[in-house]
């Protein structure tokens, strides 16, 4: 009998997940498991990085046993993962030299800023497409070898070995014997030629990182080498890896110039494709490689509107505020209040990502009078995770030069129907929730699926994409207008705080 299903795995910030597919595409089996967060400092954040293979390594086994599969039924692996989150560890004994740096850790703003101040931000943007924030690992990595004791020395002699997240699994998972990323990863290290889709010799100088610890890059969807480290899925090959974000697009089928997507996780991440040629912003967005479907195929890039701090501000009114005991009570909390009563909460927790690009703003709360109620700030959260992709949007089409005709949305926040109402309301397009909402994992599947022929070609993946529901307009646009007008003042106010 041939294997009849693909194994996802989908690091995340917060929690690692597994799950099994089939031919359909339907999930058959899922495991999930958090782990912890650690906050050393004020702005920065941390993960063990044997948590994210320990827990990887758990919901694996998990996913498989709970469908009752062995390796003889999997057809391949695709992984997927946070992005940017920086590791570096010992070749020979793969212990980690340090805590991974996590993307939304801040301590090299500074740093970043000496680079701005050199007059070198317009060289980082032409040639990767980012901006110079502490969010991408590039600056990370220098950190670890400049603070780690004698971290620099033995990169230099090529005894340790960088990676992001989608590296370190990959080496976990194959033994210590494949280091390797994929372009959509690389992407986002400030290291990496966006038209080459090979690392760049003069940011690496810049950025002082030796060759001696980067890993390969290869291509999204390409067999990358094979399970050993588990032997109940010894020799299954891992044939698709890619960041969570670039995933979560090919989960939704945006796979024509001008198809865009919008995920509701821990941050918000609008990316749309734009077909072969990356397009350069100049409204503050990141260019970005969506993917590359095997050795010899061409880059594909998008444009991305990444926002810090989305379905975390949920996590914060239920952890920082106590204000509900689960997720899931906001919505019902939010509707006791018919507006939000003149209050804005302005998330920027971890500073602020695109169009902003603020690392010092900080989280702020407006508009509170003696009749504000939890109510209010339920809703007023809620609403700012709209507000800050609505801001992305507008960027987004000045950029593409393309009215955007629909979006389609993902992540755990969209089971919020208010949320997606009053997004849809505010952008004035539809939002499109589709049947399957687990579309990063589903992407990562659909990338290792297509590198081992479990399916044809993108098209059979497009006709299987089916929305759920549609969210149209319908509140009046001037209204709405009023509303973000006061949010941007909300923002200005936030920003350069700490
Ligand atoms: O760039 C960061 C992003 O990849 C994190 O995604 O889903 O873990 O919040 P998520």
């Amino acid at each position: 009998m041939s294997a009849e299903f693909i194994l996802a795995l989908d690091q995340g910030t917060t929690s690692t997940r597994a799950i099994v597919f089939d031919h359909a595409g339907r999930a058959r089996a899922t495991a999930q498991q958090e782990f912890p967060q650690h906050f050393p400092r004020a702005g920065w954040v941390e993960h063990d990085p044997r948590d994210l293979w320990e827990t990887t390594r758990r919901v694996a086994l998990a996913a498989v046993a709970e469908a009752n599969l062995t390796a003889a039924d999997l057809a391949a692996v695709g992984l997927t993962n946070q992005r940017e989150t920086t590791l570096l560890w010992d070749r020979r004994t793969g212990e980690p030299v340090a805590p991974a740096i996590v993307w939304q850790d801040r301590r090299t703003a500074d740093f970043c800023a000496r680079l701005a101040a050199r007059g070198l931000g317009p060289l980082f943007r032409k040639r990767t497409g980012l901006v110079l924030d502490p969010y991408f690992s590039g600056t990370k990595l220098r950190w670890l070898l400049d603070h780690v004791p004698g971290a620099r020395r033995r990169a230099n002699r090529g005894e340790l070995a960088f990676g992001t997240v989608d590296t370190w699994l990959l080496w976990q998972l194959t033994g210590g014997r494949v280091h390797a990323t994929e372009v959509s990863n690389a992407s986002r290290t400030l290291l990496l030629n966006l038209r080459t889709g090979a690392w760049d010799d003069e940011l690496l100088g810049l950025l002082r990182i030796p060759r001696e610890v980067l890993p390969e890059v290869r291509a999204t969807s390409e067999v990358l080498g094979e399970i050993s480290a588990l032997p109940a899925l010894r020799g299954v090959p891992v044939a698709g890896m890619a960041g969570d974000q670039q995933a979560a697009l090919f989960g939704q089928a945006c796979f024509r110039p001008g198809m865009a997507k919008n995920t509701y996780g821990t941050g918000c991440f609008l990316l749309q494709h734009t077909g072969t040629q990356p397009i350069a912003s100049r409204h503050q967005l990141l260019t970005t490689i969506a993917w590359k479907l095997g050795p010899q195929a061409p880059l594909e890039y998008a444009l991305e509107g990444s926002v810090f701090i989305g379905g975390a501000v949920v996590q914060w009114l239920r952890d920082g505020l106590g204000l509900i005991a689960r997720s899931s009570d906001i919505e019902s909390l939010a509707a006791r209040a018919v507006d939000n009563g003149g209050v804005y909460v302005v998330p920027a927790f971890a500073g602020l990502g695109a169009p902003h690009w603020d690392p010092a703003a900080r989280g702020a709360i407006l508009g509170l009078t003696r009749g504000t109620t939890a109510a209010h700030l339920a809703r007023a959260a809620i609403e700012s995770i709209a507000y800050q992709s609505a801001d992305l949007l507008g960027a987004m089409q000045a950029d593409s030069g393309r009215k955007l005709r629909e979006l389609r949305v993902d992540g755990g926040a969209t089971v919020n129907d208010a949320l997606l109402q009053f997004q849809s309301d505010l952008l004035r397009v539809p939002v499109i929730r589709p049947q399957v909402t687990e579309t990063t994992a589903l992407g990562a599947a659909y990338l290792a699926g297509l590198a081992v022929g479990f399916w044809r070609d993108r098209s059979q993946l497009a006709q299987r994409w089916a929305r759920q529901r549609t969210f149209t307009p319908q509140a009046p646009r001037g209204a709405m207008a009023r509303l973000q007008v006061d949010w941007r003042r909300a923002v200005e106010r936030a920003k350069a705080w700490a």
